[in-house]
């Protein structure tokens, strides 16, 4: 007997899925059969060529250009996806930055909000659905000199909760998961290069590597997956054991 996850006739839109955690997530999504939706605020002139990137790997995603910072963009986003593709099974709220303390806010609180309540009634209505929020191991770890950063990514924690348990009645099931030093444009923000960076955590890591967008996404595929149907609520850490036994 083998398992395998299929997404076939499923839509899902992911958040700042341009680059980094957010595009990972997209390529697995569409191997798994989803129709994916990618949101970032990149010009679609330059989304095309990760459009066809991931394209090659099943049914080409979408492109929406919205700043989900302003909540009518979440509204937006959810009422463009489903005037297209007349259906949102899977949301994931992806999108982050290194900002200032209003716009960590409206990105990593305000966002995960807005854009859960946009997918919410849709879902309802069908009894079923899935939204992953992306926080991070800092909210326990404290981070590295980012209090802006720290305190949001609480705040996405702390409203995965919140979605689980208002939303769980309704059918749709809520989760997070909670990365930690992955490879990506945001983190390589603090480090002169790959070396110093690779220097600086390895030595912190049990499992003796940095992790990469892909070792997330398999994580995110999970709780999208019927594998993961009596998962609600959780926040899983992705993290190469650092929070836990590093
Ligand atoms: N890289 C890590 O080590 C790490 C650790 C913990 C948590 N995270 C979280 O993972 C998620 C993805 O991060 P990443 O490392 O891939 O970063 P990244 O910078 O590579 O990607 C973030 C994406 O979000 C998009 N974005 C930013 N503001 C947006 C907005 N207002 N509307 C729509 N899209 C917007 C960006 O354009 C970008 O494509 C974030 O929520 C981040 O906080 C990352």
């Amino acid at each position: 007997m083998s398992y395998e996850i299929n997404l076939s006739g499923q839509v899902a839109i992911i958040t700042g899925a341009a680059k980094g955690i957010g595009k990972a997530a997209a390529e697995i999504l569409t191997q798994a059969g989803a129709q994916v939706v990618i949101d970032d605020i990149i010009d679609p002139e330059n989304a095309k060529p990760i459009q066809d990137e991931i394209g090659k790997l099943g049914l080409r995603p979408h492109y929406i250009q919205k700043d989900i910072s302003k909540e009518e963009n979440c509204r937006d986003l959810a009422a463009e996806v489903l005037d297209k593709f007349s259906r949102i099974d899977i949301l994931v709220n992806n999108a982050g930055v290194v900002a200032n303390w209003e716009k960590s806010f409206d990105i990593h609180v305000k966002a995960v909000h807005f854009c859960a309540e946009a997918v919410k009634d849709h879902m309802a209505k069908r009894g079923n659905g899935r939204i992953i929020n992306v926080t991070s191991t800092c909210v326990f770890s404290g981070g590295t000199g980012i209090p802006q950063y720290v305190a949001t990514k609480a705040g996405a924690y702390s409203l995965t909760r919140y979605q689980a348990k208002t939303y769980a009645p309704l059918g749709i099931l809520v989760n997070a998961v909670m990365p930690s030093v992955i490879m990506s444009e945001m983190i390589m923000t603090r480090y002169e290069s790959i070396e110093e960076m690779e220097a600086h955590y390895i030595p912190l890591m049990p499992v003796g590597r940095i992790g990469y967008p892909e070792d997330v996404a398999k994580v995110i595929l999970f709780l999208c997956s019927e594998l993961s149907s009596f998962v609600c609520g959780e926040i899983i850490v992705a993290d190469g054991g650092r929070l836990a036994v590093g």
